[in-house]
């Protein structure tokens, strides 16, 4: 018999699911940035990533494992098709880790079965225990997902259901794959599974749902009064097409409604214990921290970690506010970490206090990378005087940010303004070391660098998204730019940061540039052009 579990696990896909936005792809130090970020923000699990699906999966997976899945770190988590190949691969990408957990799924609504699958019920039904015992010979920790849940008929789902937990399954995840049910509708299906599969008991319930009718989070939350007990989400919600279901907004709802939660969970109303394990300080950092790397901005009018998420702009709203913070606000900008914007460092620093402030934002650094960032912050220091925290992240996360460098920008200088035709002159140090010089006029200064450096990397994409944004106020801010290219229907990202705009525009095109090179010098770019089952769930 389970004990009723009166808290909410918070597992955290936005290394595999978040991965799969289009251009969100993260390289093997990013993945770790986040992971280990993942962990100080207190998730239970990490789904670090899909082993067989690529090497590069293979091997961001196995070193989470070894640096973040320490024991008394998060669950790490490998996901793998139901066929022996994907579970192979994700046990042992997963070894090193103290606490780890296969995570096996296969379809089980007719139309992924008829057209997807070509197969019929009684065959999922017998493949998806086998898989699930397989599966329990890496560990005891498995979770079993029956793929577009949403729409598959209840009474096979219960007959899945059941054969997978009797196999050894631990959590029984419900997707809704393609985000198409709504909240009644999606309580109600956890309701019947509770109600309706014999060993449930044996086995925690969890939920995953993408978010195309905008209703991820309000099924979730159906789903844990109905009974779901574990949440799968993202961090700014980012993931598959529209996206997953917000991390930030699910532990929110259930922090500052926990009174209207807990009778749901068997606790007293008035209970102020969390619902969950989630440190939620490290929220808006975690936030920024992934924006940052996937290079995927967080709209002003996001909930929680939107920039206008606190702000109030209406005289009214003001007056009220100043009154009692309580007639406009049901929760404290702290309460997710916002500070105030506190100037921390400036030109006379020493690298002693830039490496403990670092720290204490989450950032190890080797002594190499730390050299490498103390050098950025110096020459930042001597065009900006004060320097918050938001201006140090940035340094360290466009440091870590930097695909490897196969061009080099040596030099980006512009001519422009009101009686000039903007003219770029751009010199790139190209992959065998030769230097290449080549000047272009455009319609705008970012216009002409960025035809100069094509002349340079003649890699046919289109650009299809040019973002610049101003890390803190003031002239003198670090003007942050991501920029998305599509070649072939895959989208490779670039970001920089510099207090020169147009210099941060340049570095962040060439990036994208190098992810572009990188990706097409391997054997396999081909093949993975048009996203495949293999690189894509
Ligand atoms: O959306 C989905 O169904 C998934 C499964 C692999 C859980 O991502
Ligand atoms: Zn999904």
């Amino acid at each position: 018999m389970r004990d009723p579990l009166d808290r909410i696990i918070i597992f955290d896909t936005t290394l595999r699911d978040g991965e799969q936005s289009p251009g969100a792809t993260l390289n093997k130090d990013e993945k770790l940035t986040i992971a280990r970020q993942l962990a100080r923000l207190g998730v239970d699990v990490i789904e670090a990533g899909f082993p067989f699906a690529s090497p590069g999966d293979f091997e961001a997976v196995q070193t989470i494992a070894e640096q973040v899945g320490t024991p008394d770190g998060p669950t790490i988590c490998g996901l793998a098709r139901a066929t022996g190949a994907d579970i192979k691969a994700a046990g042992e990408a997963l070894e090193p880790a103290a606490h780890k957990r296969i995570h096996t799924f296969i379809a089980t609504s007719d139309i992924h079965l008829e057209y997807k699958l070509r197969k019929s019920r009684d065959e999922v039904l017998a493949i998806a225990p086998e898989m699930v015992a397989y599966a329990k010979t890496f560990t005891d920790d498995v979770e079993f997902s029956p793929e577009d849940a949403g729409r598959s008929d209840p009474e096979f789902l219960y007959r899945v259901l059941e054969a997978v937990i009797d196999a050894g399954a631990t959590t029984v995840n419900i997707p809704d794959t393609v985000g198409y049910t709504t909240p009644t509708e999606f309580g109600a299906l956890i309701g019947g599974i509770e109600e309706n599969v014999r060993n449930i008991d044996k086995a925690i319930i969890s939920v995953h749902g993408h978010n195309d009718l905008g209703l991820a989070v309000a099924n979730f939350l159906e789903a844990v009064k109905n009974g779901a007990r574990q949440l799968e989400c993202t961090i700014n919600g980012i993931g598959e097409r529209a996206g997953n279901a917000a991390l930030e907004e699910l532990v929110m709802a259930l922090h500052v409604r926990r009174q209207y939660f807990n009778p749901f969970l068997g606790r007293p109303a008035e209970s102020e214990e969390p619902l969950t394990n989630i440190n939620t300080r490290e929220i808006y950092k975690t936030s920024r921290l992934v924006s940052n790397l996937t290079g995927m901005f967080v709209q002003p009018n996001k909930a929680i970690v939107g920039a206008n998420a606190f702000a109030h702009e209406s005289g009214i709203h003001q007056d009220g506010v100043l009154k009692n913070k309580l007639t406009y606000e049901i929760m404290d900008a702290q309460s997710i970490g916002v500070n105030e914007n506190q100037i921390v460092l400036g030109k006379h620093s020493g690298r002693n206090a830039f490496k403990t402030r670092l720290k204490e934002l989450g950032f190890e650094l080797s002594e190499n990378e730390l050299n490498k960032a103390f050098l950025n912050f110096k020459k930042f220091a001597d065009r900006k005087k004060e320097i918050t925290d938001w201006d140090l992240e940035s340094i360290v996360n466009d440091q870590i940010q930097q695909p490897p460098e196969l061009y080099k920008l040596e030099l980006a200088q512009v001519s422009c303004g009101d009686r000039l035709r903007p003219t770029a002159t751009v010199t790139l140090r190209t992959p065998d070391g030769e230097e290449r010089t080549e000047v272009a006029l455009g319609t705008g200064p970012v216009d002409a660098v960025y035809k100069a450096i094509h002349q340079i990397i003649d890699l046919p994409s289109e650009l299809i998204e040019y973002t610049v944004q101003s890390v803190t106020a003031g002239i003198d801010a670090l003007g942050e730019v991501t920029v998305r290219l599509r070649h072939e229907g895959r989208v490779f990202s670039g970001h920089a940061a510099n207090t020169d705009v147009i210099v941060a525009s340049a570095h962040a095109y060439v990036n994208a540039l190098n992810r572009l090179y990188g990706a097409m010098q391997s054997p396999s770019f081909s093949a993975q052009a048009e996203p495949s089952v293999t690189s894509r769930v």
